[in-house]
């Protein structure tokens, strides 16, 4: 089996003042210690000059939320990857379930955002899951089926080592009700094996795929343990120093 890093990535989503984002970075950097996990924030887009700032000269990486997937236009409100390259992120989210369902992004949308990011340099966090409904009736498998093939159209096994998949069941998500790590583990190998078929299986085992969905302290062992597990995309939690850090001790 080939030997993954674990990597756990902060979404903060549209909180914290730009004081507070500065003292969270500082504060998990900080904290982090000599943690062979690596470790990412995503702060609100406002903020990530500052964040990056503050994050020079630690092993904190540093990503956005969201991208456009034009390198600059009339496009009122939003920022390309080149934009977010030159702040110094290295990663992208694309594809949260908050970008799908509330901004109606489609998979056709979303593989070009993951085309531009990654032609420009950027990593990304390509987020997949299902909704409670298609799990009830035994869709799961092929919504994630859907979203990998129509989102990652295209890209290629090369640009697959700068491809980070985050499978979040959207029931999950800042619900409080977590998947169960079997749950996570199945649609983990799933995953693993959808993209052994696109790509082969050395592409497959190098592949880290986080869960995300309500992970906390708490949960977060048993969760990262699963072998297909490599890492998770936390909310919630992420946004106090203490419990980021113990969740990314969890996955130690
Ligand atoms: P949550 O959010 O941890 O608050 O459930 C996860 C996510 O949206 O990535």
């Amino acid at each position: 089996m080939a030997l993954r890093p674990k990597f756990v990535a902060g979404n903060w989503k549209m909180y914290t003042t730009l004081g507070g984002a500065k003292e969270l970075a500082a504060a998990i950097a900080s904290g982090l210690g000599d943690s062979r996990t690596m470790v990412a924030v995503c702060p609100p887009t406002l903020w990530l000059s500052a964040v990056a700032d503050v994050l020079k000269g630690t092993s904190v990486l540093l990503g956005a939320q969201n991208c456009h997937f034009e390198k600059e236009g009339a496009y009122t409100g939003e920022s390309s990857p080149q934009m977010l390259l030159e702040v110094g992120c290295q990663y992208t989210i694309v594809g949260h379930s908050e970008r799908r369902h509330g901004f109606g992004e489609t998979d056709a949308f979303l593989n070009k955002k993951a085309h531009a990011a990654l032609s420009a340099g950027l990593k990304i966090i390509f987020c997949i899951g299902e909704l409670l409904s298609e799990r009830e009736t035994a869709q799961t498998e092929s919504v994630l089926n859907t979203q990998l093939i129509g989102g990652l159209a295209g890209i290629t096994a090369e640009q697959m080592k700068h491809v980070v998949i985050a499978y979040e069941p959207v029931w999950a998500i800042g619900t409080g009700k977590v998947a169960t790590p079997q749950q996570a583990q199945d649609a983990h190998a799933y995953v693993r094996r959808t993209i052994a078929g696109m790509y082969g299986e050395n592409v497959a085992a190098a592949l880290l795929i986080q869960y995300g969905g309500s992970v906390k302290p708490d949960n977060a062992a048993t969760l990262l343990h699963q072998p297909d597990v490599d890492g998770a995309l936390v909310g919630g939690a992420s946004l106090k120093a203490d419990s980021f850090l113990a969740i990314v001790r969890a996955a130690g």
